[in-house]
């Protein structure tokens, strides 16, 4: 049974979920919670064995041996590795001693959570550590609160404030994946063997950034891949500054800590103040990285991304206007695709950049967020009442953290923004940062943006950031941690969005930064779908894409349909091609659907349908990435029902030497017993054929592409 357990006798603690066990107990002294096991099931017993063991016989004799693996790790004593936690207390003390407090185990609805308490053995400090497990997931909640425990004290200085820190079983050649790339590249799958010393992965831009995702998957070359082994993986719900450091040490000893970025970043924690630090969650699987990946997407659709009515609700299918207008907003152009978008099958339709005040290029208008009266002398409600009147929802971009120096916004409030005394701050897309850590920036912020939505009927925002910070200084705090501003941006948008959606519970958001700059845990929280890249060309998104459905949910990867030969690379693809990668997640469409053929649109319209048919599946389903991309030129995605009754296979043909393609696809995770029917063709399969000869595949060649839904017969 999930849940947790513990052992006052031996002072152990087991985390159970449906499919592996986590456990830790306190040393002998009190002062350390040894981490003892995170993989499969065990028994309350086996942990009380495992804690009565010495820690590293080979090793005992040296100093470093008394410092076993550890939960929660605070610089001081002999510790040599990356700590989670370090101090400096007003008389110059700048190391932490912890002892045992207390224990608290809660049940919730589905879920059971423990807080472990340790105090500072002299210095007005202390620790919860937080954990959830579930009852429906074997993904694993962590988190910690740091507490300044004297109201009448003075400030407490955090230097690095992590999460968690997961400790690996002993073993050497570890291998790690991740997600890496940048703008218009974003999450590549990428991996490396790790060796002893550190390896961090970071990001010091104030936001997720398209470099590096908070996201990690470990095992085993050769003992594990797509399909089958024991892969341990961890994600952290964070949306500013964060770093996650890969360690071994000596005895082979893998620890993963992470959380805020402490570069650049000293926290004061004022007295009686407390620090809530974000969610960094762990995973164990035997069945691989696509095992992995559906715990993930499980995870996210039953705890993480916005409900309503209990459940996620499936994204609609959108258009949106960048590609085809850029900043050449006006009433009648978007009224003009509005109509032919609506002649599709579109549900949602979103007028992108370009509508607001001045903005007539990149480098104006940012900050005066009101409908341009040169672009909509009658203002934005005819249009969003035309686009109700075709039966579709009305959706607008917002970039609201940031400012252009050419707007009223900056005019008035030139202080607003990041910047040094000193110095001129580096624009970005002519772009400036406002501080959202000044509690009347954010407060602006909120205002303007529930201004929009409450005065016009607008349904979904696509919130956009367009600029990794830089000079994140704040003059008027010199003094008072001004730092503080990498951690209280994030949190006060955390509040804004929190704040937006509870005031207007009809709102969707879409996150976007540059494309797929902000994609993590922490604006799943809050948001209910992410723009994935920039790159909208179908050939290089399958890759993205790949890279992105390892970590996020494919409900949560907006994907749009948009012009050949594609505007960014020039590459001409099919309209079947574009639209059977981008229906691998929420499907949009983003081409200038004025200058798409008769014919072309009649081909849209089938296949927009064709997604309607095939979305719960594609949303909710179970992913079985049953050929990667990156292995060639052919590849396919499978998502099948929770019941196993209903499946989509969407594959895809890129260049390679005719006759090399492959003939069958095995599909995997079916009723082996069941006979699923093609829905298009009729024709019926035995599902044991279907898994082990395969589903058989026509003869197609560069950029074919295929639907295939099946239905239990
Ligand atoms: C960013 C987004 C694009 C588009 C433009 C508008 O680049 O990622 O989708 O919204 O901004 O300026």
């Amino acid at each position: 049974m999930p849940g947790i357990s513990h052992d006052d006798q031996a002072r152990t603690w087991l985390l159970r979920t449906p499919a592996s066990a986590y456990g830790f107990g306190l040393s002998p002294d009190g002062a350390t919670v040894r981490h003892l096991h995170w993989g499969a099931p065990i028994e309350h017993e086996d942990l009380n064995v495992l804690a009565g063991r010495p820690d590293d016989p080979s090793v005992q004799r040296m100093a470093w041996a008394r410092q076993p693996p550890a939960e929660y790790v605070p610089w001081g004593g002999l510790r040599f590795d990356e700590p989670t936690l370090k101090a400096d207390f007003p008389d110059g003390t700048r190391t932490i001693e912890w002892g045992y407090d207390s224990q608290l185990i809660t049940e919730e609805d589905g879920a059971t959570a423990l807080t472990l308490r340790l105090r500072d053995r002299r210095y007005p400090l202390a620790v919860e550590l937080g954990y959830r497990v579930f009852t429906s997931t074997d993904v694993i909640e962590r988190w910690a609160r740091i507490r300044h425990t004297d109201p009448g004290g003075q400030p407490i200085v955090l230097h690095q404030a992590l999460s968690a820190n997961w400790c690996l079983p002993a073993g050497d050649h570890w291998r790690l994946r991740y997600l890496a790339g940048g703008h218009v590249g974003e999450t590549q799958l990428t991996d490396t063997v790790l060796t002893p010393g550190k390896l961090v992965l970071e990001s010091r831009r104030g936001i997720t950034s398209h470099q590096a995702s908070p996201w990690f998957a470990l095992d085993h070359p050769g003992h594990a891949d797509e399909t089958h082994g024991e892969v341990w993986s961890g994600a952290l719900a964070w949306s500013g500054s964060w770093k996650l450091v890969f360690e071994i040490t000596q005895g082979d000893r893998l620890h993963v800590c992470g959380g805020y970025n402490d570069f650049d970043s000293p926290l004061a924690l004022p007295p009686g103040a407390d620090l809530v630090l974000p969610v960094f969650c762990g995973v164990y699987g035997t069945e691989g990285t696509g095992g992995i990946s559906r715990s993930w997407h499980d995870y996210q659709l039953g705890h993480v991304l916005p409900r309503r009515s209990g459940q996620v609700p499936l994204r609609p299918v959108l258009y949106n206007s960048w590609e085809a207008t850029g900043f050449a907003v006006d009433e009648a152009g978007q009224g003009e695709l509005a109509e032919l978008a609506a002649s599709l099958g579109v549900e949602l339709f979103v007028v992108d950049d370009g509508w607001f005040t001045g903005r007539t290029h990149a480098a104006a208008g940012l900050g005066d967020w009101a409908a341009d009266p040169a672009k909509f002398p009658r203002g934005l409600d005819p249009l969003i009442e035309r686009v109700h009147g075709l039966g579709m929802r009305f959706g607008l971009w917002v970039e609201p953290e940031m400012v252009n120096e050419d707007s009223e916004l900056y005019r008035a409030h030139p202080d607003w923004v990041f910047h040094f005394p000193g110095r001129a701050p580096a624009e970005w897309r002519h772009q400036l940062v406002l501080n959202l850590g000044r509690p009347d920036v954010a407060g602006w912020v909120h205002a303007a943006v529930d201004r929009l939505v409450t005065d016009h009927d607008i349904s979904f925002l696509k919130w956009d950031m367009n600029r990794h910070f830089s000079d994140p200084g704040w003059p008027d705090e010199l003094g008072h941690n001004p730092e503080r501003a990498w951690v209280d941006h994030t949190r006060n948008l955390y509040a804004i969005i929190d704040r937006l959606r509870s005031a207007h519970p009809g709102l969707d958001i879409e996150s976007c930064s540059g494309g797929g700059g902000r994609a993590d845990l922490g604006i799943l929280a809050r948001t209910d779908q992410i723009w994935a890249s920039d790159n909208t060309d179908a050939a290089d998104r399958l890759l993205i894409q790949d890279g992105f459905t390892h970590a996020y949910a494919p409900a949560a990867m907006m994907c749009w349909v948009t012009d050949s030969p594609n505007p960014f690379t020039g590459r001409p693809l099919p309209l079947s091609f574009r639209f059977h990668v981008a229906m691998a997640g929420a499907l949009g469409i983003g081409g200038d659907l004025r200058r798409w053929s008769a014919a072309e649109r009649e081909e849209a319209r089938q296949l927009v349908a064709g997604y309607q048919a095939i979305r719960p599946l594609v949303q909710r389903g179970r992913l079985y990435r049953l050929a990667s991309p990156r292995d060639g030129g052919f590849a396919a995605s499978q998502y099948l029902s929770a019941d196993g009754g209903e499946l989509a296979v969407l594959a895809w043909w890129r260049p390679r030497p005719y006759g090399s393609y492959p003939t069958a696809l095995r599909l995997a995770g079916l009723d082996p017993a069941a006979r699923y029917r093609d829905m298009v063709t009729g024709e019926e399969h035995r599902a044991r054929v279907l898994m082990q000869a395969g589903l058989p595949l026509p003869p197609r060649i560069d950029y074919g592409s295929q639907l295939f839904h099946l239905r239990r017969a």
